[in-house]
């Protein structure tokens, strides 16, 4: 007799004198997906690479340590990379993605400035948040649900507000979809406006081109794109961002959050002569310098392709499967992908897909809620993990009472998985490269 009443032969077999309610074959799959450890496939915090989880077992260091001074320089240069803002003065702080929302937003505002704030999805609201409590005068250009922007909506728009500071979510969390930074950007800077991009769930995984595109503030956090867990902010201060928040004439509100605090701090790590202002999240900084050393040993064209090709594999898995995804194919992003449930589907589905050892996240968006799920694919994300997810969707939705063609979504994957970019062979994996 095997483990649990199980029989140890070739095919399935449970001997049902042995097998109680207590040892449902539910309770045993569920054992074995923890057991497997849960695949963490939610849009942040991603799974990290074990090298990057060594690093956090180091002994705590000094902030003065030389060994922290130069995982901090390098680090920063790094992020200029990453980010490819040469003329930009990266800055690490301790804390998420919406402390440098906040640092971002109100550097560049003082009352009565005008905000323009472009949305395609929740993370919008937060910059609209900001923006009120920093007194600021606001105008929310909105796309419809799962689309991009349109150009000449926001052209008017800037001619009309004549904004001092443009938003821009890269990527939205909540709808999956990606904003045209460049054309955005560039009108908004041929008409002298500050542009500010959240690039929390883009940067590290899209392309993007900080001053190229005339991005003045870009922001991410640790635990998206650049693999590394979370609890830092990251942000890039152009010369334009610097000069608005040093010309400011009514004094800034924020302490911590005040960037003239960081600057300073932060050029002194890249020159060698660091000062102190807070002290840093020591050991998160050397797990991020570690994540950083793998991201560069990856150029950034290559990782901006790796991550399409894997998001092309994961979307038409799901298409397999006859599910759609929120965005439009003009608008999807390459990080994440938000896929609308079946019909009578809700939330169980995400739990179901959980039992079956992958994390997945619920919808946050309020018109998706309960009729999507969203799925991270961005960072330490490859064949192994998408073909992981699918199949546990597949499971998943077959749990719910939904019919499932298994391995339908598998064998749609596989055959873009097995064209690399560059080496794309069936027409197939050619179209959905190309959306
Ligand atoms: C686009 C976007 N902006 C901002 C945030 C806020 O970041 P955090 O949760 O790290 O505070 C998130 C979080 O998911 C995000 O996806």
């Amino acid at each position: 007799m095997g483990f649990y009443g199980i029989v140890p032969n070739k095919t399935w077999e449970v001997n049902p004198e042995v097998l109680t309610e207590r040892e449902r074959i539910e309770d045993i799959q569920a054992a074995a997906a923890r057991i497997q450890r849960t695949l963490l496939m939610i849009p942040g915090p991603t799974a990290i690479a074990p090298e990057v989880l060594a690093a956090g077992a180091r002994p705590v260091l000094s902030h003065s340590d030389p060994l922290l001074r130069n995982f901090v320089s390098e680090s920063l240069a790094r992020l200029r990379n990453v980010f490819d803002a040469p003329s930009s003065q990266p800055i690490i702080m301790a804390g998420s993605g919406t402390l440098a929302m906040d640092v971002g937003l109100a550097n560049l505002v003082e009352p009565g400035d005008r905000v323009l704030i472009l949305e395609s999805g929740v993370f919008a609201g937060r910059f609209k948040q900001i923006a009120a409590r920093n007194s600021a005068e606001i105008r929310v250009e909105t796309a419809p649900l799962g689309r991009g922007l349109d150009l000449d909506q926001v052209r008017r728009a800037i001619e009309s507000f004549r904004p001092k500071v443009m938003t821009i979510t890269h990527v939205d969390t909540s709808t999956g979809v990606r904003l045209e930074v460049e054309p955005l950007a560039r009108m908004a800077r041929e008409r002298d406006v500050l542009v500010l991009v959240d690039g929390v769930c883009s940067i590290g995984g899209e392309e993007f081109h900080g001053d190229a595109w005339g991005v003045d503030l870009a922001f991410t956090a640790s635990q998206k794109a650049l693999g590394a867990p979370p609890g830092l902010a990251v942000l890039t201060v152009g010369p334009r961002a610097r000069a608005a928040r040093e010309n400011r004439t009514s004094e800034f509100p924020g302490y911590f959050t005040d960037i003239t605090m960081w600057l300073p701090v932060m050029e002194g790590y890249e020159s060698g002569t660091p000062g102190y202002f807070g002290t840093p999240a020591v050991t998160l900084l050397t797990m991020l310098h570690t994540a950083l050393e793998e991201l560069a040993a990856e150029p950034m064209p290559i990782r901006v392709l790796r991550h399409a090709w894997i998001a092309s594999a994961f979307k038409a898995g799901i298409a397999a499967l006859g599910l759609e995804s929120v965005a439009a194919p003009e608008s999807i992003a390459n990080t994440l992908t938000v896929v609308r449930n079946p019909e009578g589907v809700g939330d169980e589905l995400v739990d179901a897909v959980h039992v079956e050892g992958v994390s997945i996240a619920r919808a946050i968006h309020p018109e998706l809620r309960g009729r999507s799920f969203r799925v991270g694919h961005m960072g330490v994300c490859g064949p192994a993990e998408i073909l992981t997810t699918l199949g546990a969707i597949e499971r998943g939705l077959y749990r719910v009472g939904h019919r499932v063609d298994f391995g339908a979504s598998l064998s749609a994957a596989q055959q873009i998985l097995a064209n690399p970019p560059g080496q794309v062979r069936s027409d197939a994996a050619e179209r959905v490269m190309r959306t």
